[in-house]
């Protein structure tokens, strides 16, 4: 397990334990912190959108083409920062252990 410290949309903090080898999603998700994962991790509703803390945006890996091209099309409704990611593209692991995301505003 790897702990995860999560800020709300309502600016509160908590940390949440996401399984290794599971996307980061499921966790956000699970532990109801306002990600939905309506699309169940296929890259395509944007519903998982976090912003990874500077620290630690290299840890987390890479934006696929397929990563890029959501959040590019999210980008007409919420901010979009060096951190953005999509939490079902990022793979938990022991090296995001402390990992600190934001949950984005939800897409309307
Ligand atoms: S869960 Fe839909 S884009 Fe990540």
């Amino acid at each position: 397990m790897a702990q995860i410290h999560v800020i709300q949309r309502d600016g509160s903090k908590r940390t949440i334990e996401a399984p290794e080898g599971e996307p980061l999603m499921e966790a956000l998700r699970d532990e109801n912190t306002g990600v939905e994962g309506t699309c169940g991790g296929t890259c395509s509703c944007g519903t998982c959108h976090v912003y990874v803390a500077g620290d630690w945006q290299g840890k987390a890996g890479g934006r696929s083409d397929e990563e890029d091209m959501m959040l590019e099309a999210l980008e007409e409704y919420v901010e979009l920062r060096p951190g953005s990611r999509l939490a079902c593209r990022i793979e938990v692991s022991n090296a995001l252990d402390g990992l600190e995301v934001e949950i984005a505003p939800p897409v309307e």
